[in-house]
């Protein structure tokens, strides 16, 4: 069946249905619009499903668009029941106005709504704040849902390049909720789902320093909150600290999102907070826990390879083989200034420690521990005449 009108007639009521939410706010900043949210007002859930509307499991009260496939919501209110961080109960129904729903949404940005004709409807002074270019929240409510601290960081992420900047007032309650441990209460898996996607942002160095201004960095990563300075240096990169310069290089160096995840969290880690318990928590996947892990034994071994022989080459090599590339962007981001003296090395270290041909010591009759044995020594003789051309040794 089709469902052509934002109006429909359902029964008595009239049923209206508004964008909501960031498709509002990028279309109003002339950004290119990806997922498209509705809200649905004045209709049930039986009106939803009479008009042909698929429930999405397990989120209620939320629905599919059987010909778009876009989630179209009930409006919702938020009614407050007590104290704290679940203190709040989510009411649905037809007499749940668009501001009501509105209301209970993180930023003025995000809570416009724009109806089948074009209009705007802005309550809550959206269309100033992204002219002011402010991320301000709405209500006091904004408090009640930790994953708003993550989100701010986020936007400002994505946005500050933009010239936005987190509203005064809202970088009080951000602290009031940081210092209150409201973080406590998130997964590590929703805490990584937000800095990943804050990591693909623009500037992802401004996720950690909006937390880090409000005090939610050294809860959730205090050996990275004490390698940052207080107060960032908006003006003078120097006085970022090496976290964000660093970070900063791995996006010009336009990195993944499993470089720019180690390039960061390099600096959570210390012994009181190993790497494997990190990645854990953050459940990270597999290839990028494997990679942060791989650089934290490589960083060290690469720092000494200036001074070290054939043997050390070598033994880089052969340990790191199955993530050389890797490695090697990485050097290139955290320590340009080794990286530029050892990658052509390396390589040619690397080109030379295969040249090795292992058939033509079988073909001699080598075998086992032996065969071993020789090929390592063979290996080492080729790399340390590289060196050895290179004047390294
Ligand atoms: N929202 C909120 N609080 C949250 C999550 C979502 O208030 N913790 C509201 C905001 O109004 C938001 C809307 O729900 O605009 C849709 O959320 P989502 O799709 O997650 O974010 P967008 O704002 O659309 O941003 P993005 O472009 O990052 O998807």
């Amino acid at each position: 069946m089709g469902i052509d009108s934002s109006q429909s007639r359902v029964g008595k009521q009239s049923v209206e249905m508004y964008l909501v939410g960031g498709a509002v706010r990028d279309k109003l900043l002339g950004l290119p619009v990806k997922d498209r949210d509705w809200v649905v007002v004045g209709a049930t859930v039986e009106d939803m499903l009479e008009m042909g509307f698929q429930p999405v499991p397990g989120v209620f009260p939320v629905f599919i668009h059987p010909q778009t496939g876009e989630e179209y919501a009930l409006a919702r209110r938020e009614t407050k029941t007590g104290p704290g961080y679940h203190g709040f109960s989510v009411e649905t129904g037809p007499d749940v106005t668009l501001e009501q729903d509105l209301a209970r949404r993180d930023l003025t940005i995000n809570a416009m709504a724009e109806d089948e004709r074009g209009t705007i409807i802005d309550p809550f002074g959206g269309r100033k704040d992204l002219q002011r270019r402010l991320l301000r929240h709405v209500t006091p409510a904004f408090a009640e849902d930790p994953v708003r601290l993550l989100r701010i960081a986020r936007f400002s992420a994505r946005f500050s390049s933009l010239g936005f900047h987190v509203a005064h007032e809202t970088h009080g309650v951000m602290k009031e909720m940081a210092a209150a441990g409201e973080l406590a209460h998130l997964q590590g898996q929703r805490i990584w789902q937000e800095m990943a996607r804050a990591l693909m942002e623009a500037q992802p160095w401004r996720f950690f320093q909006v937390l880090h201004a409000c005090g939610a960095l050294g809860r959730l990563f205090p050996v990275l909150a004490s390698a940052l300075p207080d107060s960032p240096g908006d003006e003078n990169p120097e006085e970022d600290g090496e976290p964000i310069a660093v970070l900063k290089r791995a996006v010009t160096g336009k990195a993944s999102l499993a470089l720019r995840f180690v390039c960061i969290m390099q600096y959570a880690v210390d012994a009181g907070h190993p790497a494997s318990q990190l990645t854990a928590w953050l459940a990270v996947e597999k290839k990028t826990a494997t990679l942060f892990e791989n650089w934290l034994l490589a960083r060290p071994l690469l720092l000494d390879l200036p001074k070290g022989n054939a043997r050390a080459y070598r033994q880089y090599l052969q340990r790191f083989r199955h993530c050389l590339p890797q490695l090697g962007q990485l050097a290139q981001i955290c320590m340009p200034h080794l990286a530029e003296q050892l990658s052509p090395l390396l390589e040619q270290a690397r080109a030379a420690m295969l040249s090795v041909d292992v058939a033509e010591l079988q073909e001699q009759g080598l075998q086992g521990r032996f065969l071993g044995e020789e090929l390592r020594r063979r290996q080492e003789q080729a790399i340390a005449s590289v060196l050895r051309g290179s004047g390294e040794n």
